[in-house]
C-alpha cells in the first residue's frame, strides 16, 4: 500500500506533526503511523536508542491549542479547580511546618517520610483488605511505573498492554525499550482467554493493567477477572503493575476488590495515587506489595530524586491522620457525578452509529464514532470551535482506530459540557 499522508494539520501552526496511512520499508507494515516532520534525525545530537520508539506527544500539541482562553477542553485528566483543597492544604502546610518545619526541609529518607509510610501503609491495607509487606512513597505514581521498570524491564522484554492504554506509562515502557502487546478486551475490559494466550505466547515479564474507570476508556474489569489475573500471574510467574488511580472517584456500584487482595505469591505491585483524589500538583504516589521488589525499586529512587517531597508527604500524612479523605471524596464525587451523567445524556442523543461506554466512575468516557468517521479531522474542526478532546488513536499501542475519541467531564461545568457537546453533535452530524 503507498504512503498517504493524512489530512491533518499540526494543531499549533508549527507544522511539526504529520500522520500518514499505508506501509513503507522504514516504518513496516502498519497501516497507520505517526511521524515527526521536523525529525529528531536531523538534529546534531545522537540521541540514546531508548527513544527510538517514543516520538514525542502529539497530545501536547493539543494542550498548547487548549490553553487558548475560551477553549471547553475536554481533553485533559485534571481534576475541577473546585476539588482543589487548597484551604485545607494551606492550613496543614503551616501547622507541620510550625511543628516540624526543620526535618522537612532537611533531605529525607528514600524510603519515606516515616509518619506518612506509618499511615499510608494503615491507608493502604485499609483500602486493599489485604496484608501488605511494603511500600514506598513515590513522586506521583508516574514515577512507580518509572521505578518498576528500572527494576524490571531489559531491553525486548515483552509487557502485555490493555489496549488502548494510559499513554503516559506506555511512553515510559517504551523508554526503557520494552515491546508492548496488547490484550484484547470487550466491554468489561481485557478477555482471560487473550491474555493467558499472549502470556503463553510471549512470556511477558510484566502486565500493565488500569481494572478501575480505566483511562481512556472508563472500563472496570470484574471481580471474576480480577481473581484470574492474579492466579495468572501466580501460575506463570508475570508481574503485575496494578495502576488504580481511580478507584475512589466511583459515582456508581459498590467498590470491588483489587487484583491484589487475590494475590497468593507476591506477583502483583499495587500502584496508588493522591493525584486524583487531593492534588495532582502534591506529586504524592506509592507502589506497595513484595519487599523485594519494592527494595530494587528504592534504589532506583536514590539515583532519580533521592526522595519525594518530605513537606508533600506530611501535608498527605495529615489528610490520612486527621481522616479527612472520606467527605473530601464524598464531595468530589458528588460533583463530578452529575457531570459525568450530564455528558452521558447528551451523547444518547448524538447520531445513530455514535457509541460510548457508561462507566460508574472516573474521568473519562471512551466515543466510538462510525468507522468511516476520523477523530483526527474531527478534532481540527472542533478547535475552529473552541472545543477540544483527545483522538483515540494516541492511546492505542499500535495507532489505528481513528474513529476513536476520549472525553474528560471533570474539568468542565455543566455549562461547558452543555456547549462543548451541542458543538460535537453537529460536527458529527455534518460529517457522517
Ligand atoms: C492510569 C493513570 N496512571 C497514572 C497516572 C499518573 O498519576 P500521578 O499524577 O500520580 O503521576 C495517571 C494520570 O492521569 C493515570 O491516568
Amino acid at each position: 500500500m503507498p504512503v498517504t499522508a493524512f489530512e491533518c494539520k499540526s494543531l499549533s501552526g508549527s507544522a511539526e506533526w504529520k500522520w500518514y496511512r499505508g506501509s513503507s520499508p522504514s516504518e513496516g507494515t502498519a497501516s497507520f503511523f505517526e511521524r515527526r516532520v521536523r525529525d529528531m534525525d536531523s538534529s546534531q545530537f545522537k540521541f540514546a536508542h531508548r527513544f527510538d520508539q517514543v516520538s514525542g506527544s502529539a497530545i501536547r500539541e493539543i494542550f498548547k491549542v487548549i490553553a487558548q482562553p475560551g477553549m471547553i477542553s475536554f481533553a485533559g485528566g485534571n481534576p475541577s479547580p473546585d476539588a482543589l483543597p487548597d484551604e485545607i492544604v494551606r492550613e496543614i502546610s503551616g501547622e507541620v511546618l510550625r511543628d516540624n518545619g526543620k526535618t522537612l526541609l532537611q533531605y529525607g529518607a528514600t524510603e519515606g517520610y516515616m509518619p506518612f509510610l506509618e499511615s499510608l501503609k494503615a491507608y493502604v491495607q485499609d483500602q486493599l483488605q489485604c496484608n501488605i509487606p511494603a511500600v514506598l512513597p513515590v513522586t506521583g505514581s508516574t514515577q512507580a511505573m518509572d521505578l518498576l521498570c528500572k527494576s524490571l524491564i531489559d531491553p525486548g522484554d515483552c509487557i502485555l498492554v490493555e489496549n488502548p492504554s494510559f499513554l503516559g506509562n506506555m511512553q515510559c515502557m517504551k523508554l526503557y525499550q520494552a515491546r508492548l502487546v496488547p490484550v484484547d478486551s470487550d466491554d468489561d475490559g481485557m478477555m482471560m482467554e487473550d491474555l493467558e494466550e499472549k502470556i503463553c505466547r510471549y512470556h511477558p515479564k510484566m502486565l500493565y493493567t488500569i481494572p478501575t474507570f480505566q483511562n481512556p476508556t472508563g472500563k472496570t474489569l470484574p471481580a471474576d477477572r480480577r481473581k484470574k489475573v492474579a492466579e495468572l500471574a501466580g501460575k506463570y510467574q508475570m508481574v503485575v503493575a496494578e495502576d488504580d488511580p481511580y478507584r475512589d472517584l466511583r459515582y456508581e456500584g459498590s467498590p470491588l476488590l483489587s487484583i491484589k487482595s487475590f494475590d497468593k505469591d507476591g506477583w502483583v505491585m499495587f500502584l496508588g495515587s493522591f493525584s486524583k483524589i487531593i492534588s495532582p500538583g502534591l506529586r504524592v504516589g506509592f507502589i506497595a506489595g513484595h519487599p523485594d521488589i519494592i527494595r530494587k525499586c528504592t534504589v532506583g529512587k536514590q539515583s532519580s530524586d533521592v526522595h519525594t517531597a518530605n513537606l508533600n508527604q506530611a501535608i498527605v500524612d495529615q489528610f490520612l491522620r486527621r481522616n479527612l479523605l472520606p467527605d473530601h471524596i464524598e464531595k468530589v464525587c458528588a460533583n463530578y457525578g452529575k457531570k459525568m451523567s450530564f455528558m452521558l445524556s447528551k451523547l444518547q442523543n448524538f447520531p445513530e452509529g455514535v457509541t460510548f461506554t457508561k462507566p460508574q466512575g472516573g474521568l473519562f468516557i471512551w466515543v466510538e464514532l462510525p468507522s468511516h468517521m476520523d477523530a483526527l479531522s474531527l478534532l481540527n474542526k472542533a478547535i475552529e470551535k473552541k472545543v477540544a478532546f483527545v483522538p483515540g488513536t494516541h492511546f492505542c499501542v499500535d495507532g489505528g482506530h481513528l474513529n476513536t475519541i476520549r472525553l474528560n467531564f471533570s474539568n468542565s461545568t455543566i455549562e461547558q459540557i452543555d456547549q462543548g457537546m451541542n458543538v460535537l453533535n453537529d460536527l458529527i452530524i455534518d460529517n457522517i
